[in-house]
């Protein structure tokens, strides 16, 4: 699909909001000769990109009516492993990415008959997952609880420690030109005749021929567009904990799915548990309910946790849309774009968000898997009520 992003041939960018998203996409720009300003109202990734867990889940967690997002999660789970080379080659700073792969707990009879009915369809999407029986699923990880029914075995859902990916890409963004403006909000968007012409930030504007829409949970509150431009993001607040683990002993080597938690293991001994799904705007509170939520969920799983140490507990704001899809490409005003809604899977989704939005501004061309996920489908749907 030819757009014509912007009439320029070599353009100014500016992003808003330096993510994984925001920082992924100025870096792949900026690989391509085009003029790069990041802004960000904090310090750079410390959002969503830093409250994650850093599942690259495009297998277990797929369900019903996400056809699309599949393939679209799919296709940035095949882009990860060469991402994360040329970017720690880039960087020089590793990104902590682990393949052992993900298992999904059933713990009692009924965890098993709903997670083997989802299996059925996951399988129809050709999805590689396979039902383990109890026994080989406590081989794999023998510290789980004895009591479990079995698990579904993902080999290809991996993991990254995203709060070492937003460094790499901070630093990779920079050697590759980027200038990254952080503690510096965009007040709003400046328009002209009808197109976005730069963005008024730090008491200045900053022209620019294309702005990006990459300020995640916080991508509404953009002032200076029309509101037929808002994209409708909402914050989704999640929870989340640390554990400290012996890291030459580790309890667990997986990514573990269970009922109400999930676990993710880091090479430096922390186990992370997550994550709350709350539905309270940017209430940035750690409840005891939420924590201890997450504690029992896990503890269910993984008995042996109750020795561990806390090392954090933090909340983060999921970017989710209307539909929980991500927003990419390009916005009803000329040199408007989006990269944002990316909600629970911004980080599996970095590699192909930064490429296809990269060369959507370059090439003006963007990528057929991406067609579903326009600004334009929430238009389109209001335009025929
Ligand atoms: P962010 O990282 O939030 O970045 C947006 C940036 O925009 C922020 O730094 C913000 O300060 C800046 N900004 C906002 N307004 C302005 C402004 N006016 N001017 C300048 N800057 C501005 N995804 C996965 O793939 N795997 C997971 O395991 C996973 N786990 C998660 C667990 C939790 C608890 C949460 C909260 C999210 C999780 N996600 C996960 C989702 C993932 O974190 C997000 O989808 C992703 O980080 C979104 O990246 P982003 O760059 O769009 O947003
Ligand atoms: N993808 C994990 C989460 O959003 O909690």
């Amino acid at each position: 699909m030819r757009t014509g992003a912007t009439q320029s041939p070599s353009p100014t960018v500016a992003v808003i909001g330096a993510g994984a998203i925001g920082l992924s996409v100025a870096w792949r720009l900026a690989q391509r000769g085009v003029e790069v300003t990041v802004f960000d109202k904090d310090a750079a990734g410390m959002g969503a990109s830093h409250a994650a867990a850093g599942m690259l889940a495009a297998c277990a967690e797929a369900e019903p009516g996400e056809k699309g997002l599949v393939a679209l999660n799919r296709a940035s789970q095949v882009l990860w492993p060469s991402f994360a080379d040329e970017l720690e080659r880039a960087s020089g700073m590793p990104i902590g990415l682990r393949a052992e792969g993900t298992l999904v707990l059933a713990l009692t009879a009924d965890d098993q008959a709903r997670l083997k009915h989802l299996l059925t369809f996951q399988h129809s999407l050709g999805l590689p997952l396979e039902w383990l029986s109890a026994a080989e699923t406590r081989r794999r990880e023998p510290h789980l609880a004895p009591g479990i029914a079995g698990s579904v075995w993902s080999p290809e859902d991996h993991q990254v420690d995203n709060r070492a990916l937003v460094a790499a890409l901070r630093a990779a963004a920079r050697k590759a030109g980027v200038v990254i403006r952080e503690h510096a909000a965009v007040d709003r968007v400046k328009t002209d005749d009808g197109r976005v012409t730069g963005v008024h930030a730090d008491g200045r504007v900053f022209p620019a021929d294309v702005v990006i829409v990459a300020a995640g949970a916080w991508s509404r509150s953009i002032a200076g567009l029309p509101p037929e431009a808002r994209p409708p993001v909402r914050p989704v607040k999640g929870q989340m904990l640390a554990l400290r683990m012996d890291p030459k002993a580790p309890l667990l080597r997986h990514v573990v799915w269970s009922p109400g938690a999930y676990l993710v293991p880091r090479d430096d001994g922390r186990l992370l548990i997550g994550a709350t799904v709350e539905e309270k705007g940017f209430d940035s509170e750690l409840t005891a309910g939420g924590q201890l939520a997450l504690l029992e969920a896990a503890w269910r799983a993984l008995p042996a946790i109750e020795e561990l140490p806390i090392d954090e507990m933090w909340v983060g704001f999921r970017p989710g849309s209307r539909d929980d899809a991500p927003i990419i490409g390009p916005g009803p005003m000329p040199g408007l774009i989006y990269a944002t809604g990316h909600y629970r899977n911004g980080i599996l989704l970095t590699p192909v968000t930064a490429k296809a939005v990269a060369d959507f501004v370059v090439d003006g061309i963007m990528d057929p898997l991406l067609r579903p996920f326009g600004l334009e489908r929430f238009t389109a749907a209001v335009a025929a009520e």
